[in-house]
């Protein structure tokens, strides 16, 4: 399977500098655990965002002895650099040309590095276009939909949830028999007309109850699967997930959506603390808010939830819609003092 992207052997490299700017993530099914070759174990799926983003700057020298200079917002990052040079080398069969200059890498983010935001998924998926870009020059085009795949394919590569960046709307990665097209090569866009109107236009609000490096990396955390005594009755039910999701999705079931999305958050923190070693991400102030969310849940019956990512920030969803002005005067007033500096970073998805 993995031949299709091989990439071609006659090539002609030039000095060029490309940009492209790549959105961040966030899953509802949790990819968590993978094989070699950053084959998921499970399938997942998630929505890409609108506003947190990575716009980054390629600078390629033809010609020149291959090395990777990397500059995180103006700053040189010499751990960034070391990453990416290894990634080029892993993906060479891909893009036979790579290794065959300088780079100059300048990326930015729309959003703060402490926000917990996956910035490994919009900055490798912003990456892989870059990189696309210069294939198209070097090796000839070829069509938009090929160059897409093959840009989550290598998004991918570098981290896992990157290849779910590269498209719009509701993104699924991972083979599963609930969706056509599937793969654990390169995810694939969830087929938009399967998607009730209200999942069409949603915010996420990420809640920073906590600024700073996370105490365990994903990777880190994906590898503590291979000994988690649970782990193959979670990747079993992600799938089940998916076919619950599927009909969810279809019908405009929001009050499933709320409990499947919820049951995965909660589920990825369980599995980490059933790791060996355990660990636990969330802080107090994730516990209280997601008390918090529960009770006003209870009281007023509006759609406010959450998810959670490998760390202790919450992600708030809810619906865009007339209701959404009440839930945002509660989300200031009772959910904002639980943040470590007053910080939210309010996104959408629209699609
Ligand atoms: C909890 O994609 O960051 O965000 O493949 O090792 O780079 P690597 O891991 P990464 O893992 C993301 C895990 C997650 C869930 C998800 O995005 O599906």
């Amino acid at each position: 399977m993995e031949k299709e992207f091989l990439g071609n052997t006659n090539f002609n490299i030039s000095s060029q500098t490309v940009t492209e700017s790549c959105p961040s993530n966030i899953a509802l099914i949790k990819y968590w655990g993978k094989y070699e070759n950053q084959i998921p174990a499970n399938p997942s799926i998630s929505y890409t965002l609108n506003h947190c983003r990575t716009n980054t700057t390629m600078e390629f020298s033809a010609g020149e002895e291959f090395s990777v200079q990397t500059f995180l917002a103006g700053n040189e990052e010499q751990k960034f650099a070391e990453k990416i040079e290894k990634y080029f080398k892993n993906i060479e069969q891909y893009l036979p040309w790579i290794l065959k200059g300088k780079y100059v890498i300048r990326t930015e983010n729309t959003f703060p590095h402490s926000s917990g935001i996956a910035s490994s998924a919009s900055g490798f998926g912003a990456i892989a276009k870059c990189l696309m870009q210069l294939d198209a020059a070097f090796s000839g085009s070829i069509s938009e939909e090929v160059s897409l795949e093959k840009a989550s394919f290598l998004a991918r590569l570098g981290s896992g949830s990157a290849c779910r960046s590269l498209y719009n709307g509701l993104v699924v990665w991972g083979n599963t028999k609930e969706v056509e097209g599937s793969s654990d090569l390169y995810a694939v866009q969830y087929p938009n007309d399967e998607i009730h109107p209200v999942f069409k236009n949603f915010n996420d609000w990420v809640l920073l109850i906590h600024e700073g490096e996370k105490s365990v990396s994903s990777t880190v955390g994906h590898g503590l699967m291979k000994t988690n005594p649970y782990a193959e009755r979670r990747f079993q039910e992600a799938h089940e997930n998916f076919a619950t999701l599927k009909d969810i999705l279809k019908t405009g079931d929001l009050e499933g959506f709320i409990k499947l999305t919820e049951h995965e958050a909660l589920t990825l923190h369980a599995l980490m603390m059933m790791s060996d070693p355990a660990f636990i991400l969330m802080k107090t102030g994730t516990l209280e808010v997601i008390n918090k969310i529960w009770e006003f849940r209870r009281i007023t019956g509006l759609p406010l939830f959450f998810t959670l990512d490998a760390g202790a920030n919450v992600h708030l969803l809810f619906p865009n819609d007339i209701e959404s002005d009440k839930i945002k005067i509660f989300i200031k007033q009772e959910l904002l003092p639980f943040t470590q500096n007053g910080g939210v970073v309010k996104d959408e998805m629209r699609f």
